[in-house]
């Protein structure tokens, strides 16, 4: 396994967060150039996706290295029964970077076992996402001038939202407060419950978003309710739309709050909070351009602030 790899945030410390931000700005102020000349990497997309598959080639391009890959499986192998393990094992054959998702959790980390070619986990089922982790990181840290002592609202699918996962575990450093807002079917899973208490963090839990709880958050994260992780299609029908924020329920919110989601949104956000400046959803998806270039340059041991 490459020490390289990004699989879980928990695979990364607290400074090693702290670098990729600082290569994240970096990359802001200069998106293009050509430090992974000859490099080439794979994206491959078990899954669909539109901004973390598009971002990360988006990255390659603009740093002069190349792409191969897929965005349907069944246009691959795999349709004809090729294992995840001899599809990783081929391709590393080809590649010096691997950035997969996987409905399985645990895919990822799987796929390490089986090379010494870094993987990126561009999202392993319900599990973890920690690429956008590290835009939603620096989304936070743009609008916030900081990443601590924040109150931070996650409200939807907390449940099957690997996003709000990876989110929660990487803040484990910054002291945040914490309020999960979700459904009794949908709530945030007991083991990172758990891992709040133990890191001492302090958390909320309630399936009322009540505007006290948004008055009081500097950062409100919505989720979509992930369709594809239900096994029984009516529960998904009985929760699909309680949570929506509505424009009007702002009014009173601090000055500084920033609205967050990991898009694609479907009736969780409605449409007339988009013209709201405290709304930052599209400019966070932008961020994840030079989060990614970021943790591809990481993943391949190339220092772009190295002198
Ligand atoms: N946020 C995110 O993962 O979006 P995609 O599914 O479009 O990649």
């Amino acid at each position: 396994m490459s020490s390289n790899s990004l699989v879980s945030i928990s695979d990364i410390t607290r400074d090693e967060i702290l670098g990729l931000l600082e290569r994240a700005r970096y990359f802001e102020e200069n998106p293009n150039s050509k430090i992974l000349d000859g490099r080439v990497v794979a994206t491959l997309f078990f899954e669909p996706s539109t901004r973390t598959r598009l971002s990360f080639e988006t990255a390659v391009n603009r740093l002069g290295g190349r792409i191969i890959g897929f965005s349907d499986a069944n246009s691959t192998s795999t349709s004809k029964g090729e294992t995840l393990k001899d599809t990783i094992k081929m391709v590393a054959n080809y590649v010096d970077l691997i950035v997969m998702r996987h409905h399985l959790e645990g895919a990822a980390r799987y796929a390490t076992e089986v090379t010494d070619v870094p993987i990126i986990n561009a999202g392993d089922g319900a599990n973890q996402h920690p690429s956008q982790t590290m835009l939603d990181l620096y989304s936070i840290y743009k609008t916030q001038g900081k990443l601590s002592d924040l109150t931070i609202t996650m409200v939807g699918d907390l449940k099957y939202g690997r996003t709000v996962h990876s989110l929660l575990m990487a803040l484990q450093y910054f002291n945040p407060t914490f309020n999960f807002i979700a459904s009794k079917e949908l709530q945030m899973p007991e083991e990172y419950k758990q891992f709040c208490r133990e890191k001492g963090i302090k958390f909320t839990e309630t399936t009322d978003f009540s505007e006290d709880v948004i008055n009081r958050s500097d950062i409100i994260y919505m989720t979509r309710v992930q369709r594809e992780r239900f096994t029984d299609i009516m529960e998904y029908e009985r929760v699909k739309n309680l949570y929506t924020l509505h424009n009007s329920m702002l009014d009173n919110s601090k000055p500084t709050l920033k609205i967050l989601h990991p898009l694609p949104r479907v009736n969780e956000i409605d449409r007339d909070v988009d013209d709201n400046p405290k709304a930052y959803y599209f400019e966070q998806a932008r961020n994840g351009l030079f989060a990614r270039q970021a943790i591809i340059t990481r993943a391949l041991g190339i220092d772009p602030l190295a002198k």
